[in-house]
């Protein structure tokens, strides 16, 4: 691994953004402390007003580094961040996207300290929000101010859009990059908010999963009942879900919605090779989240399973009593929580109606099933050989001394596809996070060295980039 701070004239950037980057730390530090102390929770109502604080404090960032038509654009639900710096006449424009908002904290009592209380120790920042997404964002505003203080502007032309639903599902983003084409016109995006393969590996994301999200309402009457006046009478919406559920998914790991696998695109022999040849270490995989065992669909490594394979899964479920000690009841009502990962070309809303149609074939007739849709993003494919690609794994390759891994990660971004089919763009996934950085969870770290070096890969990639003939 490089020095984190070399003399700014053996840097892999210019040595006056080097030595502006080096100068800035203290500062560079305390902004992204600043900004993860906003409780910008997109998902919970009663956090709507620091979600506009923190769009807010976004946009204030990127009038000082001299962005111009900044905006935050209200939507139905939370604002989305607009600017750009177009200072580069003929160089490609790039399309920069992170996103401001982070998850709900709870279980709150795991946390070392208060979630929107982050701090600095031992290389590392610890906080909701620090690797997904904010040190990130951050890292894109520190390396233009350090640009700004060596007095360069970025080689490219760049349209940022920082979003405040992506862990919501990004519906107010389709709509308005629908509305705003004209001020989104780009030769190439680039999405920070993915993040390195296991073992801190530098790794350019290429492939990730779409989502389904649903939920399961099984009614039987309007309040609970007596378990010994009407058992054995009415049938009990917790065991009808719990069969319903049972029927989603075989104990091979396979899905039985019909249908549901009819679009998967399959890996060919060389994909599943290049897969087998990164150094994944499965034991260490498992010890460290950590489970009793690794299970999945049968015949597939765990990779393939994780980023490749489309899945279906329970995230929660909810019926009758649930305190201490016993009370005798059929519950009125149960609920879960369903969510389908989905890999190319599978669409939610075909995935969506083959379980809507599959839950009610297995309902039963005692109780009033439902199936909603909550929200959907569809999968993404990059293709490696792309020149912007390959221009991100040279600024990486400058950066770390070696070129990057191409991995296919298991979660979701939805702004991507929309990148791709509305916008036309071919998309950069370039992230700086850590596999095991506790996103979504309690203790939510990054190292400070990533943070360093990303911002670092950052100002070689808009040297890179400007380098390409424009498409
Ligand atoms: N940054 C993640 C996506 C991600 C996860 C990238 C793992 C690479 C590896 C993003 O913030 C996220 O959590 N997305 C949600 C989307 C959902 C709420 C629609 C996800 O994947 O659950
Ligand atoms: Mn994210
Ligand atoms: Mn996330």
């Amino acid at each position: 691994m490089t020095d984190l701070y070399p003399a700014p004239d053996a840097s892999p950037i210019d040595p006056a953004v080097e030595a502006a980057l080096q100068a800035s730390r203290e500062a560079r530090t305390e902004s992204l402390l600043e900004f993860a102390r906003i409780p910008s929770i997109s998902a919970l109502p009663e956090h709507a007003a620091d979600m506009v604080t923190a769009a807010e404090w976004v946009a204030g960032r990127l009038r000082r580094v001299g962005a111009t038509d900044v905006e935050v654009a209200p939507t139905a639900l939370h604002p989305i961040v607009y600017g750009r710096i177009h200072e580069a006449p003929g160089a490609p424009t790039v399309l920069v996207y992170c996103h401001y908002d982070v998850q709900p904290v709870d279980p709150i009592d795991l946390w070392e300290t208060s979630p929107f209380d982050p701090f600095v120790r031992d290389g590392r920042f610890i906080g909701r929000g620090v690797a997904d997404d904010k040190g990130q964002l951050v890292m894109h505003l520190a390396a233009l101010e350090a640009l700004r203080t060596a007095g360069k502007a970025p080689a490219v032309n760049l349209t940022f859009v920082f979003e405040g639903e992506e862990e919501y599902g990004s519906d107010s983003l389709y709509a308005w990059i629908e509305d705003n084409r004209e001020r989104l016109a780009a030769d190439v995006a680039v999405i920070s908010d993915t993040g390195y393969f296991e073992g801190n590996l530098p790794a350019i994301t290429v492939a990730l999963r779409g989502i389904m999200y649903a939920q399961i309402d099984v009614v039987l009457s309007p309040v609970d009942l007596h378990s010994g006046m009407y058992g054995g009478t009415v049938d009990n919406p917790a065991n009808a879900l719990a069969r319903i559920i049972a029927a989603l998914k075989g104990a091979d790991g396979r899905v039985r919605i019909p249908g549901f696998y009819d679009d998967v695109v399959p890996l060919t022999d060389a994909e599943r090779e290049a897969m087998a040849a990164l150094p994944f270490d499965e034991e260490a995989y498992r010890a460290e989240i950590p489970v009793p065992a690794l299970v999945g669909e049968a015949g597939w490594t765990t990779l393939e399973r994780r980023t490749s394979r489309p899945t279906l899964d329970v995230n929660g479920m909810w019926s009758g009593f649930q305190g201490e000690g016993a009370k005798t009841i059929i519950p009125a009502h149960a609920h879960a929580k369903i969510s389908t990962r989905l890999v190319a070309n599978q669409d939610p809303k075909r995935i969506f109606e083959g379980l809507k149609a599959f839950v009610a074939e297995v309902s039963p007739p005692g109780v009033v099933v439902t199936t909603r849709y909550i929200h959907g993003g569809e999968p993404s494919l990059t293709p490696t050989e792309h020149p912007a690609t390959q221009a991100a794994a040279r600024a990486i390759e400058a950066v770390y001394g070696a070129p990057p891994v191409y991995i296919r990660e298991g979660g979701s971004i939805p702004v991507t596809s929309a990148f791709d089919h509305t916008l036309g763009l071919p998309v950069v996934l370039l992230g700086f996070t850590q596999p095991s950085c506790n996103a979504h969870a309690p203790n939510e770290w990054l190292l400070v060295e990533n943070f360093e070096q990303g911002t670092r890969v950052i100002v070689r990639l808009w040297d890179e980039l400007g380098a390409l003939e424009r498409a």
